[in-house]
């Protein structure tokens, strides 16, 4: 059955990209009514949210659109998930306090269902002690705070305040039902390929995209962990909602900024494909091709191991590496998880992975090995977390 969201939508000029929202959540197969205080009525016309929603869109309490007149409690009782965005300074307030006053907060008083906020504000009205004072009273309430994102706003200023994006939104609301198995939790991510340069302009990779290791970050923040990503050549959109994220190309630049970040983790997840060798004789000019010269010579040298690295360090972190392999796939991926010394090991068959949307991995551990079926980058990460998490709470 579908999932129901109730999206509630206040008076602020980022209601214009609630409409974008509608629109991916309808895409991703959810049904979407819309509430709207009628401050957000003078920016979008809820004719607009009509249509994209393909439902009735309610403004106040008395409209009568509710069969039994009783809109609040018939929406609240039938929504999976309530989310407002744009949430304006006035109505998280409201919120903080139990008030009632509109059929939005109305809804929010009477609800059952998890609820998440999308701020949009000015960066002073954000920073503004009492709504900051709010913030702090709807998260002890479990209310999920998505965003806001730093940026130039449309009062001119730039800061803290600019709502997320709607593809941003509509990734994290997900969130809002995996359990907190990783809660509390700090993990560091690699992902992608790495860059060895040869010449300015040219250089030795590979084709890993980095969605693996992207649906990973989603999963782990998902399940409540703080996460940090170090990213080389990515083919793949940054995942919203992650602590710290950070380009690192060369496998030298990626070890050296894990290295910075480790020591605050409690898991680091290595699935970078890094390229295990450099350029010894990279040229600081562009390569010419010269008439009559020889076919210039690549000369490598070995790149450092950074996963085993991590996990040979007195209190290393809970270490997941991962295996690549295009033959012998468990045989290989045995030696691997020894000789890197890692708790975790998710082995797969490059040729069924890499580049791909899908996975198909075996997961290897001091306990078992569990093969997963064939499925999407996201639910195999998020099998993988739900190992993860297991193993931690045995440490
Ligand atoms: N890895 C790493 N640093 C390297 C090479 C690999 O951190 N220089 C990590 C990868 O992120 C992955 C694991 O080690 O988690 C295994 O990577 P893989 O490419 O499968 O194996 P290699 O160690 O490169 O061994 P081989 O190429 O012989 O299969």
């Amino acid at each position: 059955m579908k999932k129901k969201v109730l999206l509630g939508i206040c008076g602020g000029i980022a209601a214009y990209k609630s409409c974008e929202l509608v629109r991916l959540l309808k895409k991703s197969g959810y049904q979407v009514n819309v509430v709207m205080t009628r401050a957000a009525a003078d920016f979008v016309s809820p004719t607009t949210f009509q249509a994209l929603s393909g439902e009735p869109v309610l403004l106040d309490t008395h409209d009568g659109s509710g069969g039994n007149g009783m809109a609040h409690i018939n929406l609240s009782r039938q929504a999976d998930v309530m989310l407002i965005a744009p949430a304006s300074a006035n109505t998280l307030a409201k919120i903080a306090h139990g008030m009632a006053d509109n059929l939005l907060t109305t809804l929010v008083a009477a609800r059952s269902c998890p609820l998440a906020v999308a701020p949009a504000m000015n960066v002073q009205m954000w920073n503004n002690p009492a709504n900051q004072r709010n913030l702090a009273l709807l998260q002890q309430d479990q209310i999920k705070i998505l965003g806001p994102a730093v940026g130039e706003q449309a009062c001119g200023e730039v800061g803290s305040g600019r709502m997320l994006e709607a593809a941003e939104l509509a990734d994290l609301l997900c969130d809002v039902w995996v359990p907190s198995v990783l809660a509390g939790k700090r993990g560091l991510i690699t992902t992608g390929a790495t860059f060895e340069a040869i010449d300015p302009v040219r250089g030795i990779t590979n084709i890993s995209s980095g969605q693996m290791g992207m649906a990973l970050a989603r999963a782990c923040r998902a399940a409540g962990a703080n996460v940090s990503l170090v990213y080389g050549q990515i083919q793949t959109m940054l995942a919203p909602g992650l602590a710290y994220t950070e380009q690192a190309v060369s496998a030298d630049a990626m070890l050296a900024a894990v290295q910075r970040l480790i020591l605050e983790q409690d898991v680091f997840i290595s699935v970078a494909a890094v390229a295990d060798y450099k350029v010894k004789n990279r040229s600081e000019q562009k390569l010419k091709k010269l008439a009559g010269q020889t076919v210039p010579t690549i000369e490598l040298t070995e790149n450092a191991d950074i996963l085993a690295t991590v996990a040979s360090q007195p209190n290393a972190p809970f270490c997941v590496g991962f295996a690549a392999e295009s033959e012998h796939v468990l045989e290989y991926a045995r030696a691997k998880r020894k000789k890197k010394g890692v708790p975790l090991l998710v082995a797969n068959d490059v040729s069924q992975a890499m580049g791909k949307a899908t996975n198909q991995v075996i997961l290897l551990d001091d306990e078992q090995e569990t093969i997963l079926p064939q499925m999407s980058k996201d639910d195999t990460a998020t099998a993988i977390v739900a190992r993860l998490a297991q193993l931690l709470a045995q440490q």
